[in-house]
């Protein structure tokens, strides 16, 4: 996978695949639909009939909390002529009644009424909610469009692990914080997996850091970012990245649950879900939340500045610093493996290896 040795000679991946729309299509199946997505919090789905929505590369997922009290997830697509369920980020409801001719399912996905459908040869069975996975860690929710993977736990792996003795469940969620960016999510990933830039895109930060300390150690699907501050303290929480694309940031005052949403091959959704350990503490809260917001912007404008070189056509790819970009490195071997053990799962026709596209 990500052997040292072979970054020597690392080379980026080619400025195509930031933007070419069928290799995009190739990633929303090997990636998007592979992987166990964070949909929601387990706060936002106590009790029968609380749901919340998600929608990321094109899939849109509804999970709801059935009468029984378990989590169920489901296409958030009626099977009549595919109208809209659930349209709002989360709530609650009785039934789920589609809004295009009021057909109406159960929590558990069954189709209760075709609303004055007049065919006798119609059975509903044949018509439940399409489902979709749905597991659960630490308050944490996640869905998986794909039918076949591992469980959510073993998926997680050291990164599950890293937060063994972290306060997640003790922690209060706080608001959440939504940019949408004109990048493809790459070009957003390669610039969270490395310290390199904070000097030039980030002089704030820098003041604040020992960003020459700055390390990114590499694990099984994930990566640990670490840097001391300029006193010499070290923090005490975790600041982790899991393939693909959630970053969980966990310090004495809260954490920072982050996602980053393909909503095409030249735009991403980065939301932020925030947490804190103590909601009276609202000026330190707020202030955390402030610098988050300033390297988000300084990030965005770096980041589409790049987007728009990666589509002139005139860049192809460059080299990887084995001092400062091994999370890069890691990423782009991730992304290169997933495309190339899926080659067959676009449906949108190309049955091309991503070797055609990174050797
Ligand atoms: S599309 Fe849902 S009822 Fe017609
Ligand atoms: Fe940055």
């Amino acid at each position: 996978m990500t052997n040292p040795a072979d970054m020597e000679h690392a080379t980026t991946l080619p400025a195509a695949t930031y933007s070419d729309p069928e290799w995009f299509e190739r990633e929303r199946h090997a990636i998007f639909a592979a992987t166990w997505q964070l949909a929601g919090f387990r706060t936002q789905l106590r009790g029968p009939g609380d749901y919340v929505t998600h929608a990321f590369a094109g899939f849109r997922i509804l999970v709801v909390v059935n009468g029984d009290g378990a989590l169920r997830a489901f296409h958030n697509v009626c099977r009549h002529r595919a109208g809209p369920l659930a349209t709002e980020p989360h709530g609650h409801c009785q039934v789920i009644i589609c809004g295009y001719h009021g057909w109406t399912y159960d929590l558990d996905g069954g189709l209760t009424r075709a609303r004055d459908f007049g065919a006798d040869d119609f059975d509903p069975e044949e018509f439940g909610l399409l489902p979709v996975a749905v597991d659960e860690w630490r308050g944490l929710v996640f869905v998986r469009v794909s039918p076949h993977g591992p469980t959510l736990l073993n998926e997680l792996g050291g990164f599950a692990e890293r937060c063994a003795d972290q306060p997640v469940e003790s922690l209060t969620y706080s608001q959440r914080l939504t940019h949408t960016i004109d990048v493809n999510w790459k070009t957003y990933t390669d610039n969270y997996s490395e310290g390199y830039h904070i000097p030039f895109v980030h002089p704030g930060l820098h003041a604040q850091i020992r960003t020459s300390e700055y390390r990114v150690d590499v694990g099984d699907g994930f990566t640990e970012h670490r840097v001391p501050t300029r006193d010499g303290a070290t923090a005490s929480g975790v600041w982790l990245w899991r393939f693909p694309n959630l970053a969980l940031n966990i310090y004495p005052e809260g954490m920072n649950v982050e996602r980053w949403i393909p909503d095409g091959p030249r735009r991403t959704t980065v939301i932020y879900d925030c947490f804190v350990a103590d909601p009276a503490a609202t000026e330190t809260n707020a202030e955390i939340v402030r610098l988050g917001v300033a390297v988000l912007d300084e990030d965005q404008r770096i980041c589409e500045q790049v987007q728009g070189n990666l589509e002139s056509g005139i860049y192809d790819r460059g080299r990887l610093s084995p001092r400062h970009e091994n999370g890069v490195y890691a990423f782009q071997t991730w992304v290169r493996d997933a495309m190339d053990a899926n080659p067959q799962d676009a449906s949108a026709g190309s049955s091309s290896k991503a070797s055609e596209f990174t050797q």
